[in-house]
């Protein structure tokens, strides 16, 4: 009798993802936020490392429970997401953006809780760092996806993402279809490639989803990765 063992197709391979929202804060206690639950982040590391990855989550939720066998890195603000990764950037072979990073953040924060005052209140928001976009310019051999949430035009979008962030792979996202998006437990998305190759997924589970997004990164990242 003679016993064949299968290789993890991600033995030995680190995978820094991030997931889930980003808590900007005002004060003590006010932040602006959004939808994002992080169900898809926490389904990609959960298949990443029952494929044999090493994975470390970069993870602005709280609120579900963390997968099997993976390293949770709890952050909240978009500068913190940015800190976190950048820490682990250079020992990941792969690096999945699914978090919903904030794109502005309040100018000024208070230390302690705002008043309220007669009248409108207006709060000036300032641009928050793009992570992907940082990544891109600084990376070497890391295989890095990026996800792309649009209500229009997902292909326009989602390729403009894939070059102008030096993106090996983007994950479009219709947020506006039904079964799609930021709350449920289902996804239907787009794969872009860089050679500019399209998989469209039907809908399915998250989970699902996840572990076809990390087949397609493994078939490609043999292309000029190792
Ligand atoms: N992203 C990031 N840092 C930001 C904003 C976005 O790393 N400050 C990443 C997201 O994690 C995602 C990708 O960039 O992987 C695309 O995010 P998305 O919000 O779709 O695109 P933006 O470039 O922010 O453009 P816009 O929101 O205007 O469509
Ligand atoms: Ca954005």
């Amino acid at each position: 009798q003679q016993h064949f063992s299968v290789k993890p197709l991600f033995k030995g391979k680190t995978f820094v993802i991030t997931a889930g929202p980003t808590k900007e804060k005002i004060d003590p206690v006010r932040y602006f936020t959004n939808r994002s639950s992080g169900k898809m982040g926490y389904a990609l590391a959960e298949q990443a490392a029952q494929m044999g990855a090493e994975v470390i989550l970069v993870s602005g939720t709280d609120s579900l429970p963390p997968p099997k066998g993976v390293q949770i890195v709890p952050v909240e603000s978009a500068e913190d997401m940015f800190h976190s990764v950048m820490k682990y950037a250079s020992s990941a072979d792969v690096i999945i953006k699914s978090a919903a990073v904030a794109d502005y953040r309040p100018k000024q924060t208070f230390d302690s809780k705002m008043k309220k005052q007669p009248g409108n209140l207006i709060i000036e928001m300032e641009r928050t760092k793009d992570i992907l976009f940082e990544l891109g310019q600084i990376k070497k051999h890391q295989f890095l996806v990026g996800f792309a949430a649009e209500t229009n035009d997902m292909e326009t979008y989602a390729k403009d993402k894939l070059v102008r962030k030096n993106a090996d792979m983007i994950v479009g996202n219709n947020v506006s279809e039904k079964g799609a998006g930021f709350a449920g437990d289902t996804n239907i998305v787009t794969i872009f490639h860089k050679d500019f190759s399209t998989v469209s997924l039907p809908l399915m589970s998250k989970q699902e989803t996840a572990k076809r997004i990390l087949l397609e990164i493994s078939k490609k990242w043999g292309d000029d990765h190792h």
